[in-house]
């Protein structure tokens, strides 16, 4: 078997603290080395190396890459959809200058392979609303999602052209307890249990019918972890997979909670930039191509997403860790 060395850039992010974990239980603490331009994040501390390194700094990267005999990265520094419409450029320049580092370094040193998260974002207004293929209509209106798109063209051409193994999934929105999210449209799904828990209350910023896909933490480092793994020859939809678990608004997440927390009550403040960005996704998806290719399927839905985020954000208050 080949020994396999993997750098997770963007390590302290929502996903990048839970997929190191995960990719440290499978490869072993001292083969998967975290990086992010800030501070380790506390959950990552002794659990495995650590380096303090700027995507956008190409020749630090690549002195690492050869120094720490890298074979394999999973690349998930980025400005996500709400901040990215706060600074368009830099959202843009590091959403692409990022992956063209990242990439260029794989074709150079000829990694094994590259782990790119793309997004449900990519979809804009004329894209179908209702089970969105895989391929379809693509006409984002936000920077994340311009950016996402061109990262997925720019995957395919590194492959075809050069070889390098590039995958890649368009996660829809994240829920998840250990991390906190980074600046996403989809972040409410996150918030929403934090404030039911703390104060039985909740204002959410988008509509209460705002219909999108979501998924749980633990369905989207399986989705990364089984798609890294999947036989090439099999992958004949690269870049990127649709995937999904769930779809909801904000009105069946608050029934959901209101299961479990009968007084939570929620009233809304709708952000026009936030709800401008919702409305313009999809509000399902079709992941077919994903489970015909890699045996992509769910474990998680609203109702068992709902009782673990619940028990395991309590477990953390009792524990003093929030
Ligand atoms: N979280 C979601 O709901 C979601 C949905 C779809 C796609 N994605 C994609 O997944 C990836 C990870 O998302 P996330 O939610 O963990 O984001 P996040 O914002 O929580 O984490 C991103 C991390 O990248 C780091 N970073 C920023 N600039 C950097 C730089 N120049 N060099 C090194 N590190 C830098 C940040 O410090 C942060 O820790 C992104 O590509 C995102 O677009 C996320």
């Amino acid at each position: 078997m080949v020994k396999e060395k993997i750098l997770v850039i963007g390590a302290s992010g929502q996903i990048g603290v839970e997929l190191t974990l995960a990719l440290r239980k499978i490869y072993g603490e001292a083969n998967v080395l975290a990086s992010d331009l800030r501070e380790q994040n506390d959950l990552l501390r002794g659990t495995g190396p650590y380096v303090s390194m700027d995507v956008m700094n190409k020749e630090m990267l690549h002195v690492q890459v050869i120094r720490q005999g890298i074979t394999q990265i999973y690349h998930l520094a980025a400005i996500l959809s709400a901040t990215g419409e706060k600074n368009p450029h830099l959202a843009w320049n590091l959403n692409m200058q990022g992956l063209l580092n990242v990439l260029d370094i794989a074709r150079e040193e000829k990694l094994h392979k590259i782990y790119w998260p793309s997004s449900i974002a990519v979809f804009g207004p004329t894209s179908p609303k209702k089970n969105c293929p895989q391929q379809t209509i693509i006409e984002p209106t936000t920077v994340y999602g311009i950016s996402k798109y061109a990262g997925e063209f720019w995957c395919n051409y590194f492959h075809m052209k050069y070889g390098v193994d590039v995958r890649s999934i368009r996660y829809p929105g994240l829920i998840s307890y250990k991390s906190a999210p980074g600046g996403g449209t989809t972040d409410y799904a996150v918030e929403i249990f934090h404030h039911a828990i703390e104060e039985k209350k909740y204002q959410c910023f988008l509509k209460k019918d705002t219909y999108l896909p979501m998924m749980y933490m633990p369905d989207a480092l399986e989705a990364a972890i089984n798609l890294m793994e999947a036989d090439p020859a099999k992958l004949i939809h690269r870049n990127s997979f649709n995937v999904t678990a769930m779809s909801f608004d904000p009105e069946m997440i608050a029934a959901e909670i209101r299961k479990h927390i009968p007084g939570f009550v929620m009233d809304y403040n709708v952000e026009p930039m936030k709800q401008g960005i919702a409305n313009s996704w999809p509000n399902s998806m079709d992941d077919s191509c994903a489970r015909a290719e890699w045996n992509w399927k769910p474990n998680w839905n609203l109702e068992s997403m709902t009782k673990d985020m619940l028990l395991a954000i309590r477990e953390k208050q009792a524990k003093g860790l929030i």
